[in-house]
């Protein structure tokens, strides 16, 4: 019993040295597909992003297109970024800038179009500190969902 606790403690000691991040990236409905989600001060070893009250705090990406089967057009479409964090109901906003993506992407998008995207988050000065999941969406003017995933956040 005892060394198959330890065993235990091992094992998930050694698969963590194979862990590329320990921040969990949620995908929440994704038509493009992203890597290398990196935020600003956070790393490998947290597990809640610190997002500084009254400051912005930067996130990129990569992003790529896919391919195109028609489902959505992605072709002239005006696209947006949005974050927020849900709290019950509610969903409380956070600042995007570039609030346009193709103000760094090379827009209208191409089918199997991969680039590097980054861009500042900042939390407004009236939010209290707490902890909730930060939902990062980038859309379509018509509300389609190009990009959606999410993870755990700390205002400080
Ligand atoms: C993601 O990062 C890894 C390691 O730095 C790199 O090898 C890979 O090419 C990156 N992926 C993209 C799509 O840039
Ligand atoms: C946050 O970033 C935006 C865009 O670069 C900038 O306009 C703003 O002044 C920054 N705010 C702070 C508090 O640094
Ligand atoms: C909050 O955002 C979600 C998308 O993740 C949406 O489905 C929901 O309607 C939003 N709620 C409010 C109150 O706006």
């Amino acid at each position: 019993m005892q060394l198959d606790r330890h065993l235990m403690i091992v094992a998930s000691f050694m698969l963590c040295l194979y862990c590329v991040r320990s921040i969990d990236i949620i995908e929440c409905g994704s038509y493009w597909t992203y890597e290398n989600v990196t935020i600003e001060n956070c790393g490998e070893e947290d597990t809640s992003c610190r997002l500084k009250i009254g400051a912005n705090t930067s996130i990129s990406f990569v992003i790529n297109t896919g391919k195109n089967d028609g489902d959505i057009d992605i072709g002239g479409v005006v696209v947006n970024d949005v974050a927020f964090f849900p709290i019950g109901n509610l969903n409380f906003s956070l600042a995007v800038t570039p609030d346009d993506p193709c103000d760094i992407l090379k827009c209208p998008f191409e089918t199997n179009y991969e680039a590097p995207f980054s861009a500042k988050i900042y939390v407004y000065p009236e939010y209290p500190q707490l902890s909730a999941r930060l939902k990062w969406i980038m859309k379509t003017e018509k509300d389609d969902q190009l990009l959606c995933f999410s993870f755990p956040i700390t205002l400080v």
